[in-house]
């Protein structure tokens, strides 16, 4: 039997999170934790998940201590299968994990031609494979009207030289929003394709890399870099609204047209 979905608020309203229950796998720094930051305030009940402990109480105490907080690695799909299995039902999934697994695979990635065929798969692996698990595992959980959230970005979408991998990887996860917002509906899938977002991925990137995104961002027609708080905006705005589903939202200040 079909699922039975709640009645649209009669009022047109309908975008509140209040009580709802949210899971951010890999959100324990950047635009994962200000998301559940914007979830919290937003009154929703918030999971964040993430691999290092010391990050994640970081998180925990930034958060007020009011989200749970858990440890998972999200490449393995057995724990992620445990992780979700154990959750109380939830109404929205989202997974912040980023394309490079570690700061070895960042320095090997370039040219397409010179970087080696195993950094290539590392990205792919690290970027795609927890959003699929997640998709898989937690699907069967959402409550009906709730959304699965994927995180692209812009390299699949610009063309940017020595960014192959990220193109793969991102264009392979906006690939699996069509498809799955009719096979999983009624639950939604959606994504957001962010441009450069300033968090820790760009703070700890080399000087050269830094200097030169910066030139890159003064031609955007923004003009800056976005923060995670804009970025989550749209997040939140994604899961909140109920008419939503199939669809990447772009928050890119512009990026592509430059
Ligand atoms: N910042 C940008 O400019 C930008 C642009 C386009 C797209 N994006 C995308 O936006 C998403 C978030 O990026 P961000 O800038 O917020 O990155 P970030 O600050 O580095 O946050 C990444 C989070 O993921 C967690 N994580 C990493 N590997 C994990 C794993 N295997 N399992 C579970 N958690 C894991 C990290 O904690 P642990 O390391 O402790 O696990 C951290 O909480 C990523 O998908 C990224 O590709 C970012």
């Amino acid at each position: 039997m079909a699922p039975e979905l709640k009645a649209p608020d009669p009022a047109g309203g309908g975008i509140s999170l209040a009580g709802q229950r949210i899971v951010l796998i890999g959100a324990s720094t950047g635009i994962g934790l200000a998301t559940a930051k914007a979830a919290l305030a937003a009154d929703a009940r918030v999971v964040i998940a993430g691999r290092s402990v010391e990050r994640l109480d970081r998180a925990w105490n930034a958060l007020g201590r009011k989200a749970e907080a858990f440890r998972l690695d999200a490449t393995e799909e057995h724990s992620m299968a445990v992780f979700l299995a154990r959750m109380e039902a939830f109404d929205h999934l989202a997974v912040f994990v980023p394309t490079a697994p570690s700061a070895k695979v960042r320095s090997q990635l370039g040219a397409f031609l010179e970087t080696p065929p195993e950094a290539f798969e590392a990205v792919v692996r690290n970027k795609f494979l927890p959003q699929l698990y997640a998709a898989r595992h937690g699907a069967p959980r959402i409550a009906p009207g709730g959304s699965l959230l994927f995180v692209t970005g812009q390299a699949h979408r610009k063309s940017l030289p020595g960014y192959a991998a990220s193109a793969a990887a991102n264009g392979a996860t906006e690939a699996l929003v069509r498809a799955l917002a009719v096979e999983l509906a009624p639950v939604r899938v959606n994504a957001i394709a962010p441009g450069l977002v300033e968090t820790d991925i760009l703070r700890t990137a080399p000087e050269a890399f830094r200097r030169a995104t910066a030139e890159k961002v003064a031609r955007h027609p923004v003009r800056r870099w976005g923060t995670p708080e804009e970025t989550a905006d749209g997040i939140l705005l994604l899961m909140a609204n109920r008419f939503v589903t199939g669809t990447v939202l772009e928050l890119d200040g512009g990026m592509k047209l430059t």
